[in-house]
């Protein structure tokens, strides 16, 4: 027989606590070019993707693909470098695995951040901008199937999928920190195409701010598992496609590798305060 997917995390969680026996309260997923939070943990112990059990393996450039544990900001973290997304070809369960596996260490705050495309007319390459909702236009559904309810609840109530005292927290810190911060919403879809004009056009109409090609999934199964979310985008290029600008890959990580140390100072300030 199969293993379940509730076996498999567990098996995963037993191997991690053989290797590194903290309990980390603190989860962060670290998107594109964003590695600079690594830069600010204490590293503890550093495990490989190839070498846990059920992982899947990364494959894009610039991720690395390693569990970090360690301190930051004075709480104990794991820190995911390099995510799997959906465009790679990972069906959603491997996409959401790692989030799992963080939910049955110990998990409760998750950080989850990405580059993104902008559509709002008030932002701007390199800013901030935290999620305060999203809409979700992946193809398939993380909890498509038969529901486990030791992983939660079948029907998930999803009106606050970004908690709203971090929120606050995150806003207030920015502000000491004299780091201007947008919010806005973020949609998901699965890429690996960035948009054509009409899309981008229609993803604002619909009430998008920010579109990118992960986050959501992961945070759905951090909300089933019963975590708080804290989602930031960095903004890498504008879906305003007047004139004839074309996106690159390239493009997209040069930014979000210049605004990457803001937001790693944005993070470590709201994890020391939770
Ligand atoms: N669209 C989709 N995904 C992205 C974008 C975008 O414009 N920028 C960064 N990731």
């Amino acid at each position: 027989m199969t293993p379940s997917l509730f076996d498999k995390i567990q098996e995963t969680k037993e191997y991690i606590q053989s290797k590194y026996a903290t309990t980390p309260s603190v989860g962060v997923v670290l998107g594109s070019g964003l590695g600079d939070l690594a830069s600010k943990i204490t590293i503890e112990c550093e495990l490989s993707y190839k070498d846990i059990p059920n992982f899947p393996i990364s494959t894009v450039e610039g991720h690395a693909g390693k569990l970090i544990f360690g301190q930051l900001g004075g709480k104990a973290t794991v820190l995911m470098s390099g995510r799997f997304h959906y465009y790679e070809g990972y069906d959603m369960q491997q996409v959401t695995f790692p989030i799992r596996v963080m939910r049955a260490l110990g998990v409760e705050h998750l950080f989850v951040s990405n580059a993104a495309g902008g559509m709002n007319k008030n932002y701007k390459v390199g800013d901030i901008v935290i999620i305060r909702d999203h809409i979700n236009l992946f193809p398939e559904h993380p909890l498509r199937g038969k529901n486990d309810e030791r992983l939660g609840v079948r029907f998930p109530d999803m009106s606050e999928p970004y908690n709203l005292n971090t929120i606050a927290l995150a806003e207030k810190i920015a502000k000491e920190q004299q780091l201007p911060v947008q919010t806005g919403v973020y949609i998901g879809l699965q890429g690996p195409t960035f948009e054509t004009r009409a899309e981008y056009k229609w993803l604002h109409i619909i009430g998008g701010d920010l579109v990118g090609m992960s986050t959501v999934p992961e945070v759905i199964v951090a909300i089933h598992s019963g975590m708080k979310v804290f989602g930031a985008s960095i903004v890498t290029d504008l879906g305003i496609r007047d004139e004839m600008n074309t996106i690159t890959h390239e493009e997209v990580l040069q930014a979000a590798n210049e605004a990457a140390p803001k937001l790693a100072n944005l993070v470590e300030g709201i994890v020391a305060s939770l």
